[in-house]
């Protein structure tokens, strides 16, 4: 197959290029990708030498060039997108332009071609709050964050190309997912080299939100199975049943770097912070996916992983990071000491 991988440069659209390439020998991937922030030809360096892997830099939004790429392949996945919720909370629109707008000129152009299959990488988030129980596909979806109501819309853009004009897509929505190459203003990669550093790492308010943690080949091999094996017109949950409480995160991050404890630094709360999110896989294992990683195999491939590779992070951490990381956080600190 030739695929085209839109957000290919980024943490997860990179292991997914490189899980193709190491599975299937004659397929061949072509990456679009802006190189925003997020994006980093670093990432694409392990796939270099395939002779199987192209680049083009470029905008998801550029009809032109969506033009010129999708002829030709049998698949698009979606995975380019603004994925930050604190920096959706700053300033939404480059969420809407790219993860609403630029998704429907991707669909078009697929529409257009006749291309076999559209793959739309989601997220939980979609879902909103789930106090208890879990999410099931058919569930309602209730966005609460602008990052996830560009994605929901998203979505629903894609659920209406399949029955307006039978393209035939599907929907991955996947968990908070953790590994190498994730950008360091998410939470693990953000609280580990912290942590390397010897700096605090910021608890949004009482640390308690529950989040399911998915090891990145294991979400790579679900959206993988999804594209070869998916229903047309169905999304499916990508949960592997890692629930934990941020803190519990952050402290075994602490652990496996034997730093201490005293790191650990509560900060005001994300506003509209969504305290728990927990998926129903059910549907996709019945495909015969199931997660590889536990927590705690996850963890310590991720930890030991950005201890190993400071020559990927120490150099993203400068720069526009260093004025996002101030205004993210100085606005806590100041949050925190008037409340
Ligand atoms: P990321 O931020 O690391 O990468 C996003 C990539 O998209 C970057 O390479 C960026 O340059 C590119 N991009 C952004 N705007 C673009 C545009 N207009 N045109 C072309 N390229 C553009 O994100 P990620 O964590 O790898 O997430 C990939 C996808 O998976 C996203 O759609 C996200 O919503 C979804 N997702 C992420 C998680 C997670 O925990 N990281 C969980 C579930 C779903
Ligand atoms: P994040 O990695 O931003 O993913 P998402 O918000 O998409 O789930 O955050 C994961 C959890 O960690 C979330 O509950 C917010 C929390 N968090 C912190 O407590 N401190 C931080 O500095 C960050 C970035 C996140």
């Amino acid at each position: 197959m030739k695929l085209l991988v839109t957000g290919g440069a980024g943490f997860i659209g990179s292991n997914f290029v490189q899980y193709v390439l190491d599975h299937y020998p004659d397929d061949r991937v072509v990456v679009l990708d802006k190189l925003t922030y997020a994006g980093n030809l670093d990432n694409l360096l392990r796939v270099q030498d395939s002779g199987r892997c192209s680049f083009y830099q470029g905008d998801i939004n550029d009809e032109a060039l969506v033009e010129r790429l999708v002829p030709g392949v049998d698949a698009v996945l979606n995975f380019a997108a603004e994925t930050h919720v604190d920096r959706s909370i700053l300033d939404a629109s480059a969420f809407i332009q790219t993860d609403v707008r630029g998704t429907w000129v991707l669909l078009e152009a697929a529409r257009r071609h006749g291309t076999s299959r559209f793959v739309q990488i989601s997220t939980d988030e979609v879902y909103g709050h789930v106090p208890q129980g879990s999410s099931r596909e058919d569930d309602k979806l209730a966005p609460r964050s602008p990052y996830a109501a560009s994605k929901a819309g998203a979505e629903l853009l894609v659920q209406a190309s399949w029955v307006t004009y039978g393209l035939p897509s599907l929907i991955t929505r996947g968990a908070n997912t953790i590994g190498p190459y994730q950008y360091p203003e998410k939470a693990v990669p953000l609280f580990a080299t912290n942590a390397l550093d010897g700096q605090p790492l910021p608890i949004y308010g009482d640390g308690r939100q529950r989040r399911d943690w998915l090891y990145v080949d294991d979400h790579c091999a679900a959206i993988d199975l999804v594209l070869r094996r998916g229903a047309p017109g169905e999304a499916y949950n990508v949960g592997a049943g890692n629930e934990r409480e941020n803190l519990d995160v952050a402290r075994t991050i602490l652990a496996l770097l034997g730093k201490p404890e005293s790191l650990l630094q509560f900060v005001a709360d994300r506003p509209g912070h969504d305290r728990r999110y927990c998926l129903d896989s059910t549907r996709l294992r019945a495909l015969g996916w199931a997660p590889r990683h536990d927590f705690q195999a996850a963890m310590e491939r991720t930890v030991a992983w950005y201890q190993r590779n400071e020559w990927w992070w120490r150099k993203l951490k400068t720069g526009e990071y260093l004025e996002y990381y101030r205004r993210n956080y100085e606005q806590r600190h100041a949050l925190l000491r008037s409340s």
